[in-house]
């Protein structure tokens, strides 16, 4: 595929006004994608699992311009949670005009968007995967609408084509329960223009997997990821960081077909540090992290040494600790969260998360 064929070419069907709603999840990546080329095209694959609980209803209505109203301009009101949101309108407004070419028919209709998240507000939980995926999953119910011998592969994998100009790692939440973005030479399909579904094995121990959010910070993010992937660019570490993101996702592959949780702990932790150590190399440079991340790293590391139960951390580009383990170990671990994990987090608050299946549309 290339961006070429993501451009409607037939007739389109005259639809005057409509309606479509549309939830998506977030992702958490387990081998990071930090760092990007030209028009959103990452510098390394990356793979995530799609989330279930933490997402993004989005609905969006549409009617036919007036004739009078300016063509050359895209229309649109936006609302989140209720309220009319002008500070949000600048994202959406580049999101439009950076997927116009792809979808020319934006600049007929007159939209009213509404979105909410089932995650707090300001829980330090970057809402941009959802966010942006729910809103190409409803661009793309039109397109549809207008287009509708469109099957469900080019659906999905347009959707996330568009979901990508909007935030790289939102073309990883359409489908689940594990999506690869990027092009990695060992999976088939692979692409660094829309994120795939994994198409290998993966081993019963994956299924239902826990996220277990710590929220150690819930204020704004400190970097916002656009600054946090242009500091890539002259970074000394790059060529290899992009270079060890390949490999850990190579070794990933037969990790996930065998189901060996000690191995698949190595990698993610690994990645997550990785991932805070560009950050901590980069000019200017940051530290993402609060000293009560480190006091879950470290609670993590010793309760898995004394209990051998396969319990493991990721980390976002922020100081929130996701925490990672099997379903059949749910109990225990979630005692052992809320005996002495939780003293760690503002407010004490934690989010409940797992493993699903994508995005879904809301009738
Ligand atoms: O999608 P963006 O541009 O917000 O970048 C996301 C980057 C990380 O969340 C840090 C890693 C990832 O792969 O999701």
């Amino acid at each position: 595929m290339t961006p070429q064929d993501f451009i409607p070419k037939r007739e389109a069907k005259n639809i005057e006004a409509g309606e479509a709603t549309w939830q998506s999840p977030s992702n958490i990546a387990l081998v990071k994608y930090w760092g990007k080329k030209e028009n959103q095209i990452p510098a390394n694959p990356s793979i995530s699992f799609t989330l279930n609980n933490c997402k993004t209803t989005t609905s969006l209505k549409y009617a036919k311009k007036k004739a009078e109203s300016d063509p050359a301009d895209f229309s649109f009101d936006f609302y989140f949670e209720g309220q009319s949101k002008e500070d949000f309108k600048p994202k959406v407004l580049k999101f439009f005009q950076r997927i116009h070419n792809y979808c020319p028919y934006l600049k007929e209709y007159k939209f009213e968007i509404h979105s909410e998240n089932s995650f707090p507000h300001s829980s330090g939980i970057a809402s941009s995967a959802s966010g942006m995926s729910a809103l190409a999953l409803c661009v793309m119910d039109l397109e549809k609408k207008l287009y509708p011998d469109i099957n469900e592969d080019f659906f999905n994998i347009k959707t996330s084509f568009l979901a990508r100009l909007g935030s790289g790692s939102a073309s990883r939440s359409i489908e689940g329960p594990l999506v690869v973005w990027g092009k990695h030479e060992k999976i088939k399909g692979s692409s660094d223009l829309f994120g795939e579904k994994y198409p290998d094995e993966i081993h019963d121990n994956f299924r239902n997997y826990q996220d277990t959010i710590l929220l150690v910070d819930k204020g704004e993010k400190q970097v916002s990821s656009t600054v946090g992937h242009d500091l890539m660019h002259e970074h000394p570490f790059a060529e290899q960081r992009f270079k060890q993101a390949n490999d850990n996702l190579n070794k990933l592959i037969p990790v996930l077909k065998s189901g060996d949780l000690s191995e698949f702990i190595k990698i993610i932790e690994s990645e997550a540090l990785s991932l805070h150590a560009m950050m901590m190399s980069s000019l200017p440079y940051f530290i993402l992290m609060k000293p009560n991340t480190l006091e879950i790293i470290n609670k993590i590391w010793s309760f898995r040494k004394s209990t051998d139960i396969a319990v493991g951390f990721t980390l976002d580009a922020g100081a929130n600790v996701h925490v990672l383990y099997p379903e059949n170990q749910k109990d225990k671990v979630l005692e052992f969260i809320k005996n002495e994990l939780v003293a760690y987090c503002e407010n004490g608050q934690y989010i409940c998360d797992q493993v699903g299946e994508g995005a879904k549309k809301i009738s």
